[in-house]
């Protein structure tokens, strides 16, 4: 069992972006809902959200998209979450979603992950992060290809110095990943953001105004953990084979979140076996069947 509080944060997954680099599947929906082994890309992030003790969730997304997010998962109550969704009505940038969650954010403390990003490994350097209060807590993980990513820079001490967007040339090798835990000054400080050069309102000026607030913490996530990119095809494909790996040796799913719903006790067992029951004759079906005939037998379990 995860040991991790239920938490009264609230949860945004941006799922939207036009994701014009694998068109032409974003042709027809966006790119958060294309496999990665065996489930949507989406679940990954969504049970990242789920292990930190996160049961309130929005996630936004554009039009086209937001009905299958409704299908995928309804109003979340059947994995004990609760779900709402709202429409991103173009792609202005990562920091929107802070807006257009306003109302859903209300007087709370926010967690944002973006809906392609996928970590896998040793998480507790976001539950620790989640016990802070005050403040925004960001990221550094070291990247081989820094250009592509926001770029924080640190001092002899360790204290993040800077924090630059894609930047020609980058001061570290440290990126910033989708993941971001912001109290609630962000909404203030998001409208009152200008758009960047490409359009956007940047989530690196948020994190920007804390740090220049005295009030950015940022944390190293250990080279043991993986950080993975999902731009393009072959990372796609890079991905789908990891997991496979990973699934296939161990014989337990990764970001299952009917799993994680019935470990993190969101949802009990006879909840947990309505659900089982719903699911079409499917691998998927035989791993959650394998669990629930299982459960009896053993009282102790791992995530
Ligand atoms: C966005 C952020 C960038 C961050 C990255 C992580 O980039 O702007 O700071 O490092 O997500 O995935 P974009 O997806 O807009 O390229």
């Amino acid at each position: 069992m995860i040991q991790t509080k239920e938490n009264k944060m609230k949860g945004i997954i941006l799922a939207g972006g036009s994701g014009s680099r694998l068109y032409p599947i974003t042709k027809i929906y966006s790119k958060q809902l294309t496999l990665i082994y065996d489930k949507p890309l989406i679940y990954y992030p969504l049970s990242i959200l789920m292990l930190g003790g996160i049961r309130e969730l929005l996630i936004v997304s554009n039009e086209e998209t937001i009905p299958l997010y409704e299908k995928l998962f309804g109003d979340g109550s059947q994995i004990g979450l609760s779900i709402e969704y709202v429409v991103q009505a173009a792609p202005n940038g990562i920091a929107e979603a802070f807006i257009l969650g306003e109302k859903f954010i209300g007087d709370e403390s926010v967690t944002l992950i973006l809906g392609d990003n996928i970590f896998y490994g040793d998480l507790s350097f976001f539950y620790n992060a989640l016990e802070r209060q005050i403040g925004a807590t960001i990221f550094g993980y070291q990247v081989s290809d820094p250009e592509r990513y926001g770029i924080v820079e640190f001092n002899e001490n360790g204290k993040a110095v800077s924090i630059e967007e894609k930047p020609a040339k980058p001061k570290s090798q440290f990126a910033v990943p989708g993941l971001y835990i912001f109290d609630n000054k962000v909404v203030g400080i998001s409208k009152n953001l200008t758009p960047s050069a490409r359009g956007e309102l940047e989530i690196t000026d948020v994190n920007r105004q804390y740090m220049e607030m005295d009030e950015l913490h940022v944390e190293k996530i250990s080279r043991g953990v993986a950080w993975l990119d999902t731009g393009t095809p072959e990372a796609l494909l890079q991905a789908s084979n990891f997991f496979g790996v990973i699934e296939d040796r161990q014989g337990l799913k990764v970001a299952c979140i009917e799993e994680i719903a019935l470990y993190k006790e969101f949802i009990d067992k006879q909840q947990f076996e309505k659900l089982v029951y719903s699911i079409p004759n499917s691998l998927y079906r035989d791993y959650l069947d394998k669990i629930l005939n299982e459960l009896d037998e053993q009282s102790i379990k791992t995530l």
